[in-house]
């Protein structure tokens, strides 16, 4: 099993997110956007930690062949520890799990020796404290700008406040950290995103929701550059 190269850590990078696309034209979605794409965001819901059901292993093993980009997995689950060997064996470079669900120590030991690039996601409504013990030992801190759960939704603007302050952190303590955010993300909310310290961008319906997909996802990446400080 080989795992894809993330890049260097804190590079800007636009993560569009295959929940937006046609399920029953994955790869060739995929295949359209891989010009402009670092990372494919794959969103994974359990119908208990999040209202809804999405994909799971088998797709991501299904999809492995046509891209050669790093999958970054959301794992909106309530067990996320149950499935991790199983994302890994059929082509996740990255899992993020949710602080939310407890255990987040020996989540991210157990994505450790699985080989993972290992990543802690943050609802809206978790505090800064709740994942600011965790820094030091993860990859990529996700802070959801939704509630996680479904595609389309509005950008939640306060959540810029943690974001501003895991990239403190990071200055402070040089950490190796990418700064994630996800949902509601377009061309009017990416500076306030990339702004605020955010370096990688996930978007669903601003890229595959679009005629031109990867014209958006051009359209994003040169917005997300114009706003880099
Ligand atoms: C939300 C998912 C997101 C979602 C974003 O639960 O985690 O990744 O696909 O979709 P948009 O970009 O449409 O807000
Ligand atoms: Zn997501």
């Amino acid at each position: 099993m080989t795992l894809i190269d993330a890049g260097p850590t804190g590079s800007l990078r636009v993560a569009p997110s295959i929940l937006a696309a046609d399920f029953g034209a994955l790869a060739s979605a995929v295949h359209e956007i891989d010009s402009e794409t670092d990372w494919l965001h794959v969103d994974v819901m359990d119908g208990h930690f999040v209202p809804n059901v999405s994909i799971g292993p088998p797709v991501v093993q299904s999809l492995r062949p046509y891209s050669t980009k790093f999958f970054d997995c959301h794992l909106m689950m309530s067990e996320p520890g149950r499935y991790l060997e199983a994302f890994a064996k059929a082509g996740a470079d990255g899992c993020t799990v949710h602080v939310e669900v407890g255990g987040t120590e020996s989540l991210i030991r157990d994505a450790r020796v699985l080989g993972l690039r290992v990543g802690l996601a943050a609802n809206p409504d978790t505090p800064f404290e709740r994942v600011a013990p965790f820094l030091g030992d993860i990859d990529l801190l996700l802070l959801m700008t939704v509630f996680p759960g479904f595609g389309g939704q509005s950008f939640m603007g306060e959540v810029m406040t943690k974001v501003s302050a895991a990239r403190r952190e990071v200055e402070e303590h040089a950490l190796a950290l990418d700064i994630e955010v996800d949902g509601g993300i377009d061309l009017a909310t990416t500076p306030i995103a990339v702004r605020a310290g955010a370096n990688v961008l996930v978007a669903g319906s601003a890229i595959f929701g679009r005629p031109h997909p990867l014209d958006a996802a051009r359209a994003l990446r040169d917005a997300a550059m114009a706003s880099r400080v």
